[in-house]
């Protein structure tokens, strides 16, 4: 008998740990739990948090691979939410969810007329924005269920999609994997990786939107930013880059020293949403970002392997979403966007990197959102 009640403990104890496992390292310790929020087009519907050693935590669903919390401390050391989100998966299915802390794909931003010429066939997608194609069309990866697995050590999670051929209009069938890392310097890794069967173009990015406030502050207009871009590509009424690179000197897109971002806001029409051109000449994971919020002391360094990053000063929202975290009216500029990306519109525009992935290549992309306080 007393073999049997220790068997059973063993059977408890195992599928409590496979809920909410833990991998101690030396004195520190990472954990994942999961929680069922929903289930779309019969799938479950989980969302993992992942915690670190000091306490921070990302909590990212299955469906769109959404970010859906992300906790990180002030100065005081009291840990608030630095993300715009909802109070429940039905936030994120309203109509007119501007994509909070999904990913984004196949191709991030806008494809002018929704339509590019490779290997003189051309491809039209859906024109699901002003008459432009923007972040995958109509159901892009922000709105699909992705496959998660926990990686070994409980601090990752890799998250697989496979995009059909001419999903969305796009050509070849992709086998996308995204991991979330939370390590134990207080950083955020997002690595991308794709493969296709045929060429196609692709841009991955994740659209979080940050207000390092925690929702003390309504806008993010007192936030100081920094971007290591002497460059940007400027745009036309409905943001398709003209194809130029211009200098930011002594315009109010120069954010090459650290400045807050409600100065020269007003003398940009519509506000930011511009693509920079960042400053290096290769691949390499590097600084692209700072945002400070001097109040909360918290700071947030963007790094990035992509030449491009994507400045979007929460322009359109307007406080009418739905369902938001603790009821808060996300009023225009409640948040930012710092979207790491190849160029918008790259596919017609042959001045600009190449977004082309051809089958036996491999796409990469690491970005790494990492939090301190000062
Ligand atoms: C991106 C675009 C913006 C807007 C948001 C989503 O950042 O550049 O123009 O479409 O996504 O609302």
């Amino acid at each position: 008998m007393k073999k049997y009640t220790s068997f059973f403990l063993l059977v408890i104890v195992a599928i409590a740990c496979n809920n909410n496992t833990a991998t101690k390292t030396g004195t520190s310790s990472f954990s994942i739990t999961e929680k069922k929020i929903g289930i779309i087009d019969s799938s479950v519907i989980t969302e993992y948090t992942i915690t670190n050693p000091d306490g921070m935590k990302v909590s990212i669903m299955n469906y769109g691979g959404t970010v859906t919390q992300l906790f990180t401390k002030d100065k005081e050391g009291v840990f608030g939410d630095v993300i715009l989100g909802y109070d429940s998966l039905t936030g994120f299915l309203q109509k007119g969810n501007p994509y909070f802390g999904c990913l984004v794909g196949r191709y991030a931003n806008r494809i002018a007329n929704g339509n590019f010429t490779i290997d003189g066939k051309t491809y039209q997608l859906a024109k699901n924005d002003n008459g432009q194609s923007l972040h995958g069309g109509i159901k892009g990866f922000d709105k699909v269920v992705w496959n998660v697995e926990k990686q070994q050590g409980d601090s990752s999670l890799k998250l697989t999609y496979l995009s059909k051929d001419g999903e969305e209009g796009y050509p070849g069938n992709v086998s996308i994997s995204v991991v979330y890392t939370l390590r134990s310097d207080n950083a955020l890794a997002i690595s991308y990786e794709a493969t296709t069967d045929k060429t196609t173009p692709i841009n991955l990015t994740n659209h979080c939107y940050f207000n390092l406030s925690a929702g003390k502050d309504s806008t993010i207009l007192n936030h100081s930013l920094q971007l290591l871009a002497d460059a940007y590509t400027p745009v036309n009424d409905v943001l398709i880059p003209l194809g130029t690179i211009d200098a930011v000197k002594n315009t109010p897109m120069d954010f090459t020293a650290p400045k807050l971002i409600g100065k020269d806001i007003a003398a940009v029409k519509g506000g930011y949403d511009h693509n920079w051109v960042l400053n290096k000449k290769d691949s390499s994971l590097t600084l692209a970002a700072t945002l400070e919020h001097t109040a909360s002391g918290r700071v947030m360094e963007v790094y990035t392997t992509e030449p491009g990053i994507q400045f979007y000063s929460g322009n359109f929202l307007d406080g009418t979403l739905q369902n938001t975290k603790k009821g808060a009216k996300y009023v225009k500029h409640a948040a930012l966007c710092l979207e790491t990306q190849h160029f918008p519109n790259s596919p017609n525009q042959p001045n600009f990197p190449s977004t082309i992935l051809k089958s036996g290549a491999v796409y990469t992309h690491t970005s790494v959102y990492k939090f301190l306080v000062q």
